[in-house]
């Protein structure tokens, strides 16, 4: 199933259908039928860290526990896995293996307001309040200060965090904020510079699918221009919403209803850039599924085999709702706690990173700006959202934690060459305990997963590298 695609949740998510087997090898976010429910754990949480008046404000927040390879006795380090914008999976990514070297105990820890760990009982704009990463940040401090006397872990356990895409940059600011409590931090593919847009997403895209397969990227391209032209002509879009099967036809006045729809369509590409996962040989089998339509002229115009795209992948409805006010209506849903609204909301007020469509013309054409973001903002919280006060919301957390200029220690931060977020993630720094690697033909966040013996070897060589480091600091005090 699709979700709506204004917020894509930047952890990865196998969104697609068996049929295109676009989610092999990614193990994260399903659970295997006939798995046992993990055995999770509930801490009791403060709701507002900064406001010393309303302590008594507590809420449940959900937490794993792993110690099957706990050494205490050889003064194992504990290993804090943070989760970000979706539900928290097992635990049971690549931190394990880590821990069994190391002899480490550890945890894995539920974001507030995602899945099941709720301060509050709907999402008004009153209770999205308590909804920040300055909160997120004081829910691991917290949570580390009290886990460490519950367990009775001895005097000088070192904790080292872990995180992934959004949950990637908590690892690294917790460090930064939290040195006294975290001695270490591997982030993945991490955020670093929050701002309003961040069109650098599609660049990245349009140039690993160009140097994948030339052919299909002129073709995406073709579609993509031939749409927009479309939208102009008389008549062009009533044809457009036949094509495409869209359950109410464009008005081709209503610029996020334009905006919208052309962001549901094209996102198929980047989603397939985002989540793949190279193995040995660095193949993109689902690009490839996804391009042998597109280069099939058999079928058609490059936007014909477009919408043959779509329908094979959205082949289960009767027809393609792309509406602008059908996406507010569900961001707008207090009540639904599924990821969409708060991590809107986070975007919104604090992080930015509209994905709009590139200047420098790329295959996704130019329909997708900054103000069908701000739009949408305004429309989801009843609100006046403008590019100044979403470019000032990104400011304060730049302030504070140094966007590319950051200046923690002691941190990994591991991009891979071909995900859409990578610039977002390295940073200008030369400390040399803040360690670079980056992935030769990987995505997003791919040294998370547990290890595999299909792994490349560019990826195999990043997690040992990983491991080494590790070593090192783990041995210092
Ligand atoms: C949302 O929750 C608040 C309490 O946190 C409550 O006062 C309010 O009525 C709720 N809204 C709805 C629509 O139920
Ligand atoms: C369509 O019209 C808009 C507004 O007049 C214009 O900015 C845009 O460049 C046109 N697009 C194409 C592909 O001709």
């Amino acid at each position: 199933m699709f979700f709506v695609r204004v917020t894509v949740p930047i952890v990865l998510f196998a969104v697609f259908s068996d049929a295109f087997r676009l989610n092999r090898g990614l193990k994260r976010g399903k659970r295997e039928t006939g798995d046992a429910e993990p055995d999770y754990k509930w801490f009791t949480q403060i709701l507002d860290h900064f406001d010393p008046s309303n302590v008594e404000a507590k809420w449940n927040q959900r937490y794993l526990v792993n110690d099957e390879h706990y050494r205490r006795k050889n003064g194992g380090p504990v290993f804090l896995e943070i989760s970000g914008e979706l539900e928290m999976t097992e635990l049971t990514g690549a931190g394990l293996n880590y821990a069994e070297k190391f002899g480490a105990m550890c945890f894995k820890l539920e974001h507030r307001y995602y899945g099941k760990s709720r301060p509050t009982s709907n999402l008004s704009v009153q209770n999205l309040r308590y909804l920040s990463s300055h909160q997120a940040l004081a829910d691991i401090a917290n949570f580390i200060w009290h886990m460490t006397s519950l367990n009775s872990f001895p005097a000088g356990t070192k904790w080292i965090v872990f995180g992934g895409s959004y949950a990637g940059s908590l690892a690294a600011w917790s460090r930064l904020k939290y040195p006294h409590l975290i001695h270490a931090a591997v982030a993945s593919s991490p955020i670093m510079e929050p701002k309003p847009e961040f069109p650098d997403y599609f660049e990245t895209v349009h140039d690993v699918i160009a140097n994948y397969d030339v052919l299909c990227a002129d073709s995406i391209y073709e579609a993509n221009s031939l749409f927009e032209q479309m939208i102009n002509i008389t008549g062009g879009a009533k044809i457009l919403s036949k094509m495409f099967r869209l359950c109410s036809d464009l008005d081709p006045r209503d610029k996020n209803q334009i905006a919208n729809a052309a962001n549901e369509l094209s996102f198929v590409f980047p989603e397939i850039v985002q989540s793949s996962k190279a193995t040995d040989g660095g193949t993109m089998e689902s690009l490839d599924i996804v391009c042998e339509i597109m280069t099939d002229s058999a079928i058609g115009l490059p936007l014909q085999r477009y919408s043959n795209v779509d329908y094979i992948l959205n082949s289960e409805v009767d027809c393609r709702n792309v509406a602008y006010r059908t996406m507010i209506t569900l961001q707008r849903n207090e009540e639904n706690f599924d990821f969409q609204r708060q991590w809107l909301w986070q975007c919104c007020t604090e992080l930015g990173l509209f994905l709009t469509t590139p200047d420098s013309g790329s295959m996704f054409g130019s329909l997708i700006d900054v103000q069908y973001y701000l739009n949408t903002c305004s429309d989801a919280f009843n609100s006046k959202f403008t590019k100044s006060r979403v470019t000032r919301a990104t400011e304060i957390n730049r302030i504070e934690f140094g966007g590319k200029t950051f200046k923690g220690t002691r941190v990994v931060i591991v991009t891979g060459s071909i995900d859409p977020w990578k610039n977002n993630g390295i940073i200008d720094t030369d400390d040399p305990s803040v360690v670079k690697i980056t992935i030769d033909g990987t995505s997003h966040c791919a040294d998370m997963e547990p290890w595999d013996e299909d792994d490349s070897i560019p990826l195999t060589e990043a997690r040992e590298k990983i491991e080494d480091i590790l070593t090192e600091w783990i041995s210092i005090e």
